[in-house]
């Protein structure tokens, strides 16, 4: 049998919106021409990303009311405790409510002005962290993770050649900790090799270093892992994730990728010292350490998602479906970053639309005119994200992010016509400049006017 099928049934159903393109175009007016600011129920696929996404499988929704809500020492904590333990081998962790709370506890204990903070690519949030505390935030990822057609199975790997040059140059005593993202998401969704994993850990502890993963999306690695990595065929899904987070001194993580959670975060720590002064900050912004910043049935729920992630026909399919959606897009002539990454496909609007100059913001004219054609909401990772202030930025690209198990076969169809047809029509495609902007993170609430 060569298809693939959702390993799954549907018994509850949302329905979605068609809406007309007459509204569509007043939608993206009034929101100035940024997908965040339009609602919700005016999206036909949305596809702006895959984190807090996800559909909970029947057993999650038992465990919500399964959930134990006393505010210290709830039952449900202890299951989450058992499955953590039991999936990452980490003795400590701490619930937090998502991602980046995990790395703003982590970051202000450790970093500070004057360090530096290595990492193959930060995420958005991350690198904002790591600034937010005066450290500098530092990009290590393979040269091959830069160039848009490498073929490179493991495109998020980290330079083990640019980081022993970095530790070099700054000295040891200014890095608190070196990181590496898996899978790398500011890198198109590329994995990281275990082998890679391994002698990163061996640099960083020939020099007394901490090394710590942004595991968000770790079930999505380790299945690339199985499948591309010499000899790791015939391992489990269970004994890569294990032996991933084994090589590591700690790890954040967002819940809402591969926990298959709306809501929730990891911290994880081996130090001990380390994680009593985590556990302070955790208590002063997040709550108590039972709980985090998250609800007893949210603990239930991610419990038990962090048990399916691991099935091994459940990424069979995850990682076919987004693959599928990129191998059509390639054999129709449209470009995208390859290979396909595990939870997203990323069309590169330098060459969708090379009419436009960069500087008015290819990748954001390509997601107004996807939304325009066909109500499918996709986020501009390019120089609308990461630009400004002097910035330069290389690739412009716009990310079509798959939530986990929520749409069909024929959703995605759809989303390649849409593609397609406004790839033939692309000349049509129109710049944009930005009008009104805040001081950081600006793509949330940009307002822009065409041009
Ligand atoms: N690290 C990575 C690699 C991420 O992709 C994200 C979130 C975070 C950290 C922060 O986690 O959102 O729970 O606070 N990525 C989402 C995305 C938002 O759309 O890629 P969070």
């Amino acid at each position: 049998m060569k298809t693939i099928i959702e390993p799954f049934r549907i018994k509850v159903v949302e329905p979605i919106r068609l809406t007309t393109a007459d509204q569509r175009e007043q939608f993206i007016r009034e929101a100035h021409f940024n997908l965040f600011a339009i609602r919700a129920e005016s999206v036909l696929i949305d596809l702006l990303t895959d984190s807090g996404t996800s559909a909970m499988s029947s057993e999650q929704w038992a465990g919500i009311m399964r959930g134990d809500e006393s505010y210290a020492g709830a039952e449900s904590f202890f299951r989450l405790q058992d499955r953590v333990r039991e999936v990452t081998g980490f003795e400590h962790f701490l619930p937090t409510h998502q991602g980046r709370a995990s790395e703003r506890i982590l970051f202000d204990v450790v970093c500070g002005p004057g360090k530096v903070v290595p990492n193959n690519n930060h995420f958005d949030t991350t690198r904002a962290n790591v600034e937010h505390t005066g450290a500098e935030a530092v990009d290590l990822v393979i040269d091959e993770g830069h160039d848009l057609q490498s073929q490179h199975p493991f495109k998020g790997n980290l330079d083990i050649d640019k980081l022993s040059d970095l530790i070099e140059r700054v000295g040891v005593e200014r890095i608190p900790f070196c990181m590496v993202t898996i899978t790398n998401n500011s890198g198109g969704g590329q994995p990281v090799s275990m082998g890679n994993l391994r002698e990163v850990r061996d640099v960083c502890h020939r020099h007394g270093l901490p090394f710590f993963l942004d595991a968000c999306r770790f079930a999505e690695n380790a299945y690339f892992i199985k499948k591309r990595e010499p000899g790791m065929g015939d391992r489990s899904i269970q004994s890569i994730v294990h032996e991933t987070f084994e090589l590591a001194d700690g790890a954040t993580i967002s819940a809402k990728k591969d926990g298959l959670v709306n809501i929730g975060g990891l911290l994880l720590l081996r130090d001990e010292k380390l994680l009593e002064q985590a556990r302070n900050s955790l208590i002063l912004t997040e709550g108590f350490p039972t709980y985090g910043g998250l609800a007893g049935r949210d603990l239930e729920a991610l419990a038990q998602g962090l048990d399916e992630v691991l099935d091994e026909q459940y990424l069979a399919y995850r990682i076919r479906s987004t693959e599928y959606l990129g191998e059509r897009l390639v054999s129709a002539g449209i470009p995208i970053l390859e290979p396909p990454g595990g939870h997203a496909i990323y069309l590169d609007a330098k060459r969708f639309c090379p009419h436009i100059p960069q500087e008015q913001f290819p990748g954001q004219a390509l997601a107004v005119g996807l939304y325009r054609v066909a109500g499918i909401r996709a986020v501009e990772i390019g120089s609308v994200m990461f630009g400004g202030e002097g910035r330069t930025v290389d690739a412009e690209l716009v990310r079509l992010a798959i939530p986990r198990r929520v749409y069909t076969q024929s959703h995605i169809d759809y989303v390649i016509e849409a593609i397609v047809e406004l790839h033939q029509r692309r000349d049509g495609l129109r710049g944009l400049r930005i009008v009104e902007e805040p001081p950081m993170l600006r793509h949330f609430t940009a307002k822009f006017e065409e041009i």
